[in-house]
Protein backbone atom coordinates (compact mmCIF):
# COMPACT_ATOMS: atom_id res chain seq x y z
CA UNK A 1 0.00 0.00 0.00
CA UNK A 2 1.51 3.61 -0.60
CA UNK A 3 -0.64 6.44 0.61
CA UNK A 4 0.06 10.01 -0.48
CA UNK A 5 -0.27 12.38 2.18
CA UNK A 6 0.81 16.18 2.89
CA UNK A 7 2.67 16.72 -0.51
CA UNK A 8 5.27 19.80 -0.20
CA UNK A 9 7.88 21.12 -1.16
CA UNK A 10 10.97 23.23 0.30
CA UNK A 11 14.64 24.85 0.47
CA UNK A 12 16.60 24.49 3.52
CA UNK A 13 19.38 26.54 4.53
CA UNK A 14 22.30 24.72 5.03
CA UNK A 15 24.44 27.61 6.76
CA UNK A 16 26.56 26.39 9.35
CA UNK A 17 27.01 23.05 8.00
CA UNK A 18 30.21 21.43 7.99
CA UNK A 19 31.19 20.53 4.52
CA UNK A 20 32.71 17.43 3.60
CA UNK A 21 35.58 17.53 0.81
CA UNK A 22 34.89 20.13 -1.81
CA UNK A 23 38.45 21.81 -1.41
CA UNK A 24 39.09 22.66 -5.17
CA UNK A 25 35.16 23.85 -5.39
CA UNK A 26 35.96 25.99 -2.03
CA UNK A 27 39.26 27.41 -3.34
CA UNK A 28 37.68 28.34 -6.81
CA UNK A 29 34.78 30.71 -5.15
CA UNK A 30 37.42 31.90 -2.68
CA UNK A 31 39.22 33.44 -5.65
CA UNK A 32 36.33 34.89 -7.29
CA UNK A 33 35.64 36.28 -4.09
CA UNK A 34 39.09 37.84 -3.45
CA UNK A 35 39.07 39.26 -7.64
CA UNK A 36 35.73 40.88 -6.60
CA UNK A 37 37.29 42.56 -3.44
CA UNK A 38 40.44 43.78 -5.42
CA UNK A 39 38.19 45.46 -8.08
CA UNK A 40 38.37 42.83 -10.68
CA UNK A 41 34.74 41.28 -10.21
CA UNK A 42 33.10 38.06 -12.05
CA UNK A 43 30.51 35.34 -12.08
CA UNK A 44 30.67 31.51 -11.27
CA UNK A 45 28.46 29.16 -12.01
CA UNK A 46 27.78 25.67 -9.77
CA UNK A 47 25.83 23.21 -11.47
CA UNK A 48 24.67 19.34 -10.30
CA UNK A 49 22.84 17.34 -10.08
CA UNK A 50 19.91 17.39 -7.41
CA UNK A 51 21.28 16.85 -3.59
CA UNK A 52 24.87 16.98 -4.67
CA UNK A 53 25.74 19.73 -2.07
CA UNK A 54 25.52 22.83 -4.66
CA UNK A 55 23.25 24.97 -1.77
CA UNK A 56 25.48 23.53 0.64
CA UNK A 57 28.56 24.96 -0.85
CA UNK A 58 26.72 28.01 -1.38
CA UNK A 59 26.07 28.12 2.54
CA UNK A 60 29.34 27.29 3.18
CA UNK A 61 30.67 30.39 1.06
CA UNK A 62 28.74 32.84 3.22
CA UNK A 63 30.78 31.91 5.82
CA UNK A 64 33.44 33.15 4.38
CA UNK A 65 32.29 36.22 3.12
CA UNK A 66 31.84 38.59 6.14
CA UNK A 67 33.60 41.51 4.63
CA UNK A 68 30.87 41.02 1.97
CA UNK A 69 27.96 42.53 1.55
CA UNK A 70 25.44 39.65 0.60
CA UNK A 71 22.78 39.68 -1.44
CA UNK A 72 20.76 36.80 -2.48
CA UNK A 73 17.93 34.95 -4.42
CA UNK A 74 16.40 31.81 -5.95
CA UNK A 75 14.35 30.75 -8.26
CA UNK A 76 11.52 30.07 -7.41
CA UNK A 77 9.01 27.04 -9.71
CA UNK A 78 5.95 28.59 -8.36
CA UNK A 79 6.99 31.88 -9.24
CA UNK A 80 8.85 31.03 -12.43
CA UNK A 81 5.78 32.20 -14.79
CA UNK A 82 6.20 35.81 -12.72
CA UNK A 83 8.46 38.44 -14.68
CA UNK A 84 11.24 39.37 -12.33
CA UNK A 85 10.38 37.99 -9.24
CA UNK A 86 14.00 36.78 -8.52
CA UNK A 87 15.36 40.27 -9.65
CA UNK A 88 12.82 42.01 -7.64
CA UNK A 89 13.47 39.83 -3.95
CA UNK A 90 17.10 40.37 -4.86
CA UNK A 91 17.27 44.03 -5.35
CA UNK A 92 15.06 44.76 -2.82
CA UNK A 93 17.59 45.91 0.05
CA UNK A 94 18.64 48.02 -3.06
CA UNK A 95 15.75 49.48 -3.80
CA UNK A 96 16.89 53.49 -1.97
CA UNK A 97 19.63 53.51 -4.13
CA UNK A 98 17.53 53.34 -7.78
CA UNK A 99 16.65 56.96 -7.54
CA UNK A 100 20.40 58.10 -8.32
CA UNK A 101 20.76 56.15 -11.79
CA UNK A 102 20.06 57.58 -14.79
CA UNK A 103 16.35 58.52 -14.87
CA UNK A 104 15.30 55.74 -17.94
CA UNK A 105 17.37 53.03 -16.29
CA UNK A 106 15.37 53.47 -12.71
CA UNK A 107 12.01 54.31 -14.62
CA UNK A 108 12.36 50.66 -15.89
CA UNK A 109 13.60 49.24 -13.19
CA UNK A 110 10.95 50.55 -10.69
CA UNK A 111 8.68 48.98 -13.61
CA UNK A 112 10.29 45.71 -13.71
CA UNK A 113 10.18 45.46 -9.40
CA UNK A 114 6.34 45.90 -10.10
CA UNK A 115 6.84 49.87 -8.13
CA UNK A 116 5.01 51.57 -11.36
CA UNK A 117 2.49 50.72 -13.86
CA UNK A 118 3.57 49.06 -17.14
CA UNK A 119 6.26 47.25 -18.50
CA UNK A 120 8.91 49.11 -18.58
CA UNK A 121 11.71 48.54 -21.00
CA UNK A 122 13.81 45.22 -20.49
CA UNK A 123 16.94 46.52 -21.68
CA UNK A 124 17.02 49.47 -19.67
CA UNK A 125 16.25 47.22 -16.89
CA UNK A 126 19.16 45.13 -16.94
CA UNK A 127 21.20 48.27 -16.96
CA UNK A 128 19.67 49.35 -14.24
CA UNK A 129 20.39 46.02 -12.75
CA UNK A 130 23.86 45.74 -13.70
CA UNK A 131 24.30 50.21 -12.39
CA UNK A 132 22.59 49.45 -9.10
CA UNK A 133 25.13 46.13 -8.07
CA UNK A 134 27.98 48.23 -9.68
CA UNK A 135 26.57 51.43 -7.14
CA UNK A 136 26.43 49.25 -3.96
CA UNK A 137 29.89 47.86 -4.49
CA UNK A 138 31.31 51.57 -4.66
CA UNK A 139 30.70 51.34 -0.57
CA UNK A 140 31.31 47.29 -0.23
CA UNK A 141 32.62 44.57 -2.06
CA UNK A 142 29.28 42.58 -2.85
CA UNK A 143 28.88 38.77 -3.37
CA UNK A 144 25.27 37.85 -4.72
CA UNK A 145 24.64 34.26 -4.74
CA UNK A 146 21.61 32.93 -6.40
CA UNK A 147 20.65 29.36 -5.80
CA UNK A 148 18.06 26.73 -7.90
CA UNK A 149 18.57 29.30 -10.74
CA UNK A 150 17.16 26.50 -13.10
CA UNK A 151 13.76 27.81 -11.86
CA UNK A 152 14.30 31.72 -12.47
CA UNK A 153 11.76 33.79 -14.06
CA UNK A 154 12.96 34.32 -17.60
CA UNK A 155 13.32 38.30 -17.12
CA UNK A 156 15.50 37.99 -13.77
CA UNK A 157 17.69 35.03 -15.34
CA UNK A 158 18.04 37.53 -18.51
CA UNK A 159 19.19 40.52 -16.45
CA UNK A 160 21.13 38.91 -13.87
CA UNK A 161 23.17 37.02 -16.87
CA UNK A 162 23.73 40.57 -18.80
CA UNK A 163 25.04 41.82 -15.42
CA UNK A 164 27.64 38.65 -15.33
CA UNK A 165 28.79 39.13 -18.69
CA UNK A 166 29.20 42.76 -17.80
CA UNK A 167 31.74 42.77 -14.93
CA UNK A 168 34.66 44.28 -14.71
CA UNK A 169 35.79 46.57 -12.79
CA UNK A 170 33.20 46.26 -10.19
CA UNK A 171 33.80 44.84 -6.42
CA UNK A 172 30.94 41.98 -7.25
CA UNK A 173 30.99 38.56 -7.49
CA UNK A 174 28.28 36.75 -8.55
CA UNK A 175 27.72 32.73 -7.65
CA UNK A 176 24.90 31.12 -9.38
CA UNK A 177 24.10 27.38 -8.36
CA UNK A 178 22.13 25.84 -10.92
CA UNK A 179 20.87 21.65 -10.72
CA UNK A 180 20.93 19.43 -13.77
CA UNK A 181 18.60 17.09 -14.69
CA UNK A 182 15.62 19.57 -14.05
CA UNK A 183 13.24 20.34 -16.62
CA UNK A 184 14.22 23.79 -16.34
CA UNK A 185 17.34 24.69 -17.39
CA UNK A 186 19.63 27.46 -16.84
CA UNK A 187 21.44 28.33 -19.65
CA UNK A 188 24.97 30.47 -18.33
CA UNK A 189 26.21 30.39 -22.12
CA UNK A 190 29.92 30.70 -21.39
CA UNK A 191 30.01 31.91 -17.97
CA UNK A 192 33.00 30.01 -15.82
CA UNK A 193 30.85 26.61 -14.32
CA UNK A 194 31.75 24.49 -11.18
CA UNK A 195 29.97 20.77 -12.13
CA UNK A 196 30.04 18.93 -8.95
CA UNK A 197 30.01 15.45 -8.78
CA UNK A 198 29.73 12.75 -5.86
CA UNK A 199 32.17 13.01 -2.65
CA UNK A 200 34.46 9.92 -2.44
CA UNK A 201 36.69 8.49 -0.22
CA UNK A 202 37.81 9.95 3.25
CA UNK A 203 34.72 12.79 2.44
CA UNK A 204 32.31 9.87 1.98
CA UNK A 205 33.79 8.92 5.78
CA UNK A 206 33.26 12.14 7.05
CA UNK A 207 29.91 12.61 5.60
CA UNK A 208 28.98 10.02 6.63
CA UNK A 209 30.20 9.32 10.11
CA UNK A 210 28.43 13.17 10.84
CA UNK A 211 25.36 11.39 10.47
CA UNK A 212 25.48 8.53 12.18
CA UNK A 213 27.93 9.06 14.93
CA UNK A 214 28.83 5.37 14.23
CA UNK A 215 32.61 4.00 12.90
CA UNK A 216 31.35 3.19 9.65
CA UNK A 217 33.33 -0.14 7.94
CA UNK A 218 35.07 1.13 4.62
CA UNK A 219 33.75 -1.76 2.73
CA UNK A 220 30.07 -0.82 3.44
CA UNK A 221 30.93 2.80 2.57
CA UNK A 222 32.43 1.80 -0.70
CA UNK A 223 29.25 -0.09 -1.28
CA UNK A 224 26.78 3.14 -0.06
CA UNK A 225 29.20 5.27 -2.84
CA UNK A 226 28.67 2.77 -5.52
CA UNK A 227 25.13 2.47 -5.33
CA UNK A 228 24.96 6.41 -4.80
CA UNK A 229 27.18 8.12 -6.91
CA UNK A 230 28.15 9.36 -3.89
CA UNK A 231 25.24 12.11 -4.18
CA UNK A 232 25.39 13.43 -0.29
CA UNK A 233 21.52 13.37 -0.13
CA UNK A 234 21.33 9.98 -0.64
CA UNK A 235 24.17 9.22 1.96
CA UNK A 236 22.62 11.66 4.42
CA UNK A 237 19.23 9.64 3.71
CA UNK A 238 21.12 6.49 4.25
CA UNK A 239 22.55 7.18 7.21
CA UNK A 240 19.35 7.50 9.03
CA UNK A 241 17.86 4.79 7.69
CA UNK A 242 20.64 2.12 8.12
CA UNK A 243 20.76 0.70 11.53
CA UNK A 244 24.53 0.64 13.63
CA UNK A 245 24.79 -3.11 12.37
CA UNK A 246 24.77 -2.54 8.90
CA UNK A 247 26.82 0.31 8.81
CA UNK A 248 29.26 -1.77 10.71
CA UNK A 249 28.94 -5.08 8.54
CA UNK A 250 28.09 -7.01 11.45
CA UNK A 251 24.60 -7.27 9.43
CA UNK A 252 24.29 -7.09 5.46
CA UNK A 253 23.33 -3.99 3.20
CA UNK A 254 19.97 -4.15 2.56
CA UNK A 255 19.73 -5.03 -1.45
CA UNK A 256 18.69 -2.39 -2.96
CA UNK A 257 19.51 0.40 -0.61
CA UNK A 258 16.64 1.92 0.54
CA UNK A 259 16.74 5.64 -1.41
CA UNK A 260 13.89 7.93 -2.21
CA UNK A 261 13.13 9.26 -5.18
CA UNK A 262 15.94 11.90 -4.81
CA UNK A 263 17.88 9.45 -6.38
CA UNK A 264 17.64 6.29 -9.37
CA UNK A 265 14.37 5.40 -10.42
CA UNK A 266 11.88 5.93 -7.78
CA UNK A 267 8.67 4.35 -9.38
CA UNK A 268 10.63 1.05 -10.10
CA UNK A 269 11.75 1.39 -6.00
CA UNK A 270 7.94 2.10 -4.80
CA UNK A 271 7.41 -1.66 -7.19
CA UNK A 272 9.97 -2.72 -5.45
CA UNK A 273 9.18 -2.02 -1.45
CA UNK A 274 5.23 -3.03 -2.31
CA UNK A 275 6.53 -6.49 -2.95
CA UNK A 276 7.56 -6.57 0.41
CA UNK A 277 4.26 -5.85 1.59
CA UNK A 278 4.57 -9.32 3.74
CA UNK A 279 6.62 -7.60 6.28
CA UNK A 280 3.30 -5.47 7.22
CA UNK A 281 5.16 -1.74 6.13
CA UNK A 282 3.35 1.03 4.05
CA UNK A 283 4.96 3.50 2.05
CA UNK A 284 4.14 6.79 2.98
CA UNK A 285 4.92 10.03 0.40
CA UNK A 286 6.22 13.02 1.08
CA UNK A 287 7.89 14.82 -1.79
CA UNK A 288 7.04 17.48 -4.45
CA UNK A 289 4.68 17.35 -6.96
CA UNK A 290 7.08 16.03 -9.08
CA UNK A 291 8.05 12.79 -7.13
CA UNK A 292 4.04 12.54 -6.76
CA UNK A 293 3.82 12.84 -10.37
CA UNK A 294 6.22 10.08 -11.16
CA UNK A 295 4.38 7.50 -8.49
CA UNK A 296 0.90 8.27 -9.22
CA UNK A 297 0.50 4.63 -10.96
CA UNK A 298 1.56 3.60 -7.75
CA UNK A 299 -0.27 5.27 -5.52
CA UNK A 300 -3.43 3.36 -3.57
CA UNK A 301 -4.58 6.26 -1.29
CA UNK A 302 -4.72 10.05 -0.48
CA UNK A 303 -4.62 11.88 2.56
CA UNK A 304 -5.70 15.46 1.50
CA UNK A 305 -6.23 18.59 4.39
CA UNK A 306 -7.87 21.55 2.89
CA UNK A 307 -7.46 24.92 4.76
CA UNK A 308 -9.88 27.94 4.19
CA UNK A 309 -7.42 30.26 2.51
CA UNK A 310 -7.15 31.07 -0.92
CA UNK A 311 -3.61 31.28 -2.02
CA UNK A 312 -3.17 32.00 -5.83
CA UNK A 313 -1.61 29.60 -8.02
CA UNK A 314 0.51 27.41 -6.09
CA UNK A 315 3.07 24.04 -7.13
CA UNK A 316 0.87 21.17 -8.70
CA UNK A 317 0.73 18.44 -5.88
CA UNK A 318 0.63 15.96 -9.21
CA UNK A 319 3.18 17.44 -11.78
CA UNK A 320 3.40 15.60 -14.87
CA UNK A 321 1.76 14.17 -18.21
CA UNK A 322 -2.04 14.55 -18.21
CA UNK A 323 -3.21 11.14 -16.78
CA UNK A 324 -6.68 11.34 -14.92
CA UNK A 325 -6.40 8.54 -11.89
CA UNK A 326 -9.92 8.18 -10.35
CA UNK A 327 -10.46 7.73 -5.66
CA UNK A 328 -13.47 8.11 -3.92
CA UNK A 329 -13.88 9.30 -0.61
CA UNK A 330 -12.84 6.82 2.37
CA UNK A 331 -13.60 9.50 4.98
CA UNK A 332 -13.85 13.14 5.51
CA UNK A 333 -13.35 15.01 9.00
CA UNK A 334 -14.22 18.85 9.22
CA UNK A 335 -12.98 20.77 12.06
CA UNK A 336 -14.44 23.69 13.22
CA UNK A 337 -11.46 25.69 11.98
CA UNK A 338 -12.71 24.67 8.82
CA UNK A 339 -9.90 22.42 8.29
CA UNK A 340 -11.10 19.11 6.61
CA UNK A 341 -9.19 16.00 6.26
CA UNK A 342 -10.16 13.49 3.56
CA UNK A 343 -8.63 9.93 3.36
CA UNK A 344 -9.43 8.32 -0.30
CA UNK A 345 -9.00 5.23 -1.72
CA UNK A 346 -8.12 4.61 -5.62
CA UNK A 347 -10.81 3.53 -7.93
CA UNK A 348 -8.84 2.79 -11.12
N1 LIG B 1 29.97 18.33 1.06
C1 LIG B 1 28.96 18.03 1.91
N2 LIG B 1 29.23 17.68 3.20
C2 LIG B 1 28.25 17.37 4.04
N3 LIG B 1 26.95 17.37 3.73
C3 LIG B 1 26.61 17.73 2.47
C4 LIG B 1 27.59 18.07 1.51
N4 LIG B 1 26.98 18.37 0.36
C5 LIG B 1 25.68 18.23 0.59
N5 LIG B 1 25.46 17.85 1.85
C6 LIG B 1 24.13 17.56 2.43
O1 LIG B 1 23.41 16.85 1.44
C7 LIG B 1 22.08 17.33 1.35
C8 LIG B 1 21.79 17.84 -0.06
O2 LIG B 1 22.61 18.97 -0.31
P1 LIG B 1 22.06 20.28 -1.04
O3 LIG B 1 20.72 20.65 -0.54
O4 LIG B 1 23.12 21.31 -0.94
O5 LIG B 1 21.91 19.75 -2.53
P2 LIG B 1 21.60 20.59 -3.83
O6 LIG B 1 22.64 20.25 -4.84
O7 LIG B 1 21.44 22.02 -3.49
O8 LIG B 1 20.22 19.95 -4.28
P3 LIG B 1 19.01 20.63 -5.07
O9 LIG B 1 19.32 20.54 -6.54
O10 LIG B 1 17.83 19.78 -4.71
O11 LIG B 1 18.85 22.05 -4.59
C9 LIG B 1 21.92 18.37 2.43
O12 LIG B 1 21.41 17.74 3.59
C10 LIG B 1 23.34 18.84 2.66
O13 LIG B 1 23.50 19.32 3.96
MG1 LIG C 1 19.85 23.33 -3.55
Amino acid sequence: MITCAGVFTGAFGTVGLVLAGRDPERAAIAALLDAARTGSGGALVVRGVAGVGKSALLGDVLATALDLRVLRTSGVESESPLAFAALQRLLWPLRTRIDALPAPQAAALRAAMGETEGEGDRFRAFLGTLSLLADAADEAPLLVVVDDAHWLDDASAAALLFAARRLQAERVALLFAARDGDARQFDAGDLPTIVLGGVTGADTHALLSEHTRTDIDPAARDQLVAGTGGNPLALVELAGVLTADQLTRRAPLPTPLPLTGGVGDPLALVRELKQQEGTGLDVWLCGGGKLAGALLPEIDELVVKNYPVVAGAGIPAFDGAFNPAVFHVAERTAFPSGVTLTHLTRRY
